[in-house]
């Protein structure tokens, strides 16, 4: 591995064939480690199998863990997002005392965003704080939860409510594992996509736009690093999420509104998922944009047009402003002042802290209600 490189050459792994970020350059300041691929997977759990102790779910235990190629002590928590929650955590903390797990002992994280989040807050709870690993296992979790040292667990209805900043010391980010996956699991990974190109990038929009477009289309696997590096660029500039990396929520006030309500009145595996509620939510704040931030009708037209795909495959209505009113309430974003939105400029340009009224978010969810 060479150690004096340009950091865009380092997020684009071409300064170090199997690690993503460089590290040893003076450019890079992030912590986190990210290798590529189950070979790197496999030699890190062949050197600490002695330390590690892996979390998986029922899912992952099956498909995964087959492929990482040691034994290794394990427990596995409930799968979903009902289950991210203080509860799953005091289970994960008490089969971490019974295998005598200590601050040294490596916490592998196997799953997707739900068990990646949690299972990182457990970890850096345990005894003020173990080793913790991360192996995710879908799109969603490679591109979002992988990166930026968010951890956390739902509370009182509340998404992501109660967590910590904790970088995870080493992530892997092996795109064998997606192969484990149904097609339709995918798509929430393409969504959390499509927002990094709309927020950020223009062109890696319109390349993740065909993916999402034309289902079952071969995923390059280097536009997962592309999209890691685009949330990357944000959260390593604004780890505790008091600025620019406000944007990477683009989509999420009404999203996170409409998933929280939907996990709320359906079961576990009713409820509308993550990305599904984003790509709503996308669409309500891509309105939005256009009365408060000059996203042209011309390119809100082009959102709605790709993120409309989406709707047609939603069975529920639309849930009045009223019912919203409380999660959007609660959104971690408000600072006092009002509902508190990250907003398009343009399809790559985006800006964080727009306060909007609820006439306005009234009127976007309307809007989303006719698109339907
Ligand atoms: N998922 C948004 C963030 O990590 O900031």
């Amino acid at each position: 591995m060479t150690s004096e490189i340009h950091p865009l050459l380092c997020f684009k792994g071409n300064c170090c064939q199997e690690i993503l970020l460089c590290f040893h350059c003076s450019y890079c300041t992030f912590e986190t480690i990210l290798k590529q691929g189950l070979p790197n997977l496999q030699s890190f759990i062949k050197e600490h199998q002695d330390e590690i102790i892996l979390l998986a779910d029922k899912h992952t235990l099956e498909e995964c863990y087959p492929l990482l190629g040691e034994e290794l002590p394990h427990f596995i928590v409930p799968y979903g997002e009902g289950y991210k929650n203080l509860n799953s955590c005091e289970y994960i903390w008490k089969k971490l005392a019974e295998l005598n797990a200590t601050r040294q002992t490596i916490l592998l994280c196997l799953g997707g965003g739900v068990l990646c989040d949690m299972g990182a807050f457990a970890g850096a709870c345990y005894q003020r704080g173990m080793r913790v690993v991360l192996a995710p296992t879908s799109l969603l979790a490679m591109v979002d939860a992988s990166t930026g040292g968010k951890t956390g667990v739902n509370f009182l209805g509340f998404k992501n409510y109660i967590g910590l900043f904790a970088k995870a010391e080493e992530t892997f980010i092996c795109p064998e594992f997606l192969d484990t996956l149904p097609y339709e699991e995918r798509v929430n990974g393409y969504v959390e996509m499509l927002k990094h190109g709309l927020i950020a990038d223009k062109k890696h929009y319109d390349i993740v736009k065909m993916l999402f477009l034309k289902e079952n289309e071969k995923l390059n696997t280097s536009l997962i690093f592309d999209s890691i590096a685009i949330k990357q660029k944000h959260v390593e500039q604004d780890f505790k999420d008091e600025g620019i990396r406000k944007r990477l929520n683009f989509g999420h006030t009404i999203g996170h509104a409409i998933e929280s309500h939907s996990l709320h009145i359906n079961d576990e595996n009713e409820s509308l998922s993550h990305g599904v509620s984003v790509a709503i939510g996308m669409l309500g704040e891509s309105y939005l944009s256009t009365k408060l931030a000059g996203l042209s009708e011309a390119e809100n037209h082009e959102i709605s047009l790709v993120i409309q795909r989406i709707l047609s495959k939603v069975d529920d209505p639309i849930p009045s402003l009223d019912t919203l009113m409380p999660y959007l309430l609660k959104d971690k974003k408000n600072d006092g002042e009002g509902i508190n939105f990250s907003l398009l400029r343009s399809i790559g340009d985006c800006k964080q802290d727009y306060t909007v009224s609820v006439d306005l978010i009234k009127e976007s969810l309307d809007y989303i209600r006719k698109l339907k």
